[in-house]
């Protein structure tokens, strides 16, 4: 991509305090867009913020906070983002969690089904206006390459029973991809597209947290690892290229389009997974 080539879009990526999230809007910042960071830790939103002004020289970054274990911290973070700006080009959903041992939101949803998938829902949907008022848009999931094993049984969403840190974590990425792919088709001809992606296997701390005192598994792990800069090749990729234009409905490999589980294609799961995310996060 030309750098120069996003001057004029704005750019919302959630989970920018580190990892693939900061690496993307700095990334998109160099590419010439104004982006808009999402954290939920104002001293490391800040941090984050320090970074890519000096890395890419932009003037044109701007934090806001929102923890997306509450829903009322989506909703005041949608309220704060649409009444100081009338556009938006680019939402990139990226925050995201592992979590070693199932807890439950003051909102009463286990965490990571609310912090990977729910939040994102509710946050997607409260954007959509500005979406397709700034069309051209683009609506980009940071989902995981783990969907491909997770299952999701509406009967026990919440996994109160046989939770593990894998099923969780994969059931909440098969929801964004499944989410994707409905998204999509209920934006068809508004000019705003969806799509998701795996970014690879990065070094981050997305798997170090939940491992605690087995974290030195990551340290090794982190030598066969991509960097940030490289996971965030492909958000970016889907974000700003010219040549997916118009391209809506699909799941990336890094920049591959590929198929994604065969669960994913459920259209009756998909329509009833959007009625139960709707009326857990209260939206009509
Ligand atoms: N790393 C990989 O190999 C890999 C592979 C496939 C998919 N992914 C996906 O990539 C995305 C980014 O993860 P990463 O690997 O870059 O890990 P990371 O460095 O841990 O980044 C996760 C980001 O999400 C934020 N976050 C966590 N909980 C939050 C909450 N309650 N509210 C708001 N923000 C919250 C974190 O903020 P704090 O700094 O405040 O914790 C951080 O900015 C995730 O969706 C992950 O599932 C990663």
């Amino acid at each position: 991509m030309d750098s120069g080539s996003m001057v004029g879009k704005v750019c919302m990526v959630t989970g920018a305090s580190s990892g693939i999230g900061r690496a993307t809007a700095g990334k998109l910042a160099r590419l010439g867009a104004t982006v808009i960071l999402v954290c939920r830790d104002r001293a490391r939103g800040e941090r984050a913020m320090d970074f890519i002004r000096r890395e890419s020289g932009t003037r044109s970054a701007e934090l806001l906070l929102a923890d997306f274990s509450s829903l009322q911290s989506v909703r005041e973070l949608a309220r704060t983002y649409l009444g100081s700006h009338d556009s938006l080009h680019v939402l990139v959903n990226n925050a995201g969690i592992a979590k070693l041992t199932r807890s439950v939101t003051p909102d009463g949803f286990e965490t990571t089904l609310q912090v990977d998938y729910l939040s994102q829902f509710l946050l997607t949907n409260l954007l959509l206006d500005v979406l397709k008022k700034s069309a051209p848009s683009r609506i980009v999931f940071v989902s995981s390459v783990s969907h491909y094993g997770g299952r999701i049984d509406l009967g026990d969403i919440q996994m109160e029973k046989g939770y593990s840190v894998m099923k969780a974590y994969s059931r909440a990425k098969l929801a964004q991809v499944l989410f994707t792919y409905e998204l999509a088709e209920r934006l068809n001809g508004t000019g705003v597209t969806a799509n998701c992606l795996h970014p690879g296997a990065v070094a981050t701390n997305i798997w170090g947290r939940p491992l605690g005192r087995l974290s030195f598994v990551m340290k090794v792990a982190r030598l066969f690892l991509i960097s940030p800069e490289e996971g965030a090749g492909s958000p970016v990729f889907l974000a700003s290229s010219p040549e997916l234009e118009g391209v809506t409905g699909k799941y990336f490999d890094r920049k591959r389009e590929r198929r994604s589980a065969a669960a994913s294609y459920d259209k009756t799961l998909a329509r009833d997974l959007w009625d139960f995310s709707a009326a857990s996060v209260g939206l009509a």
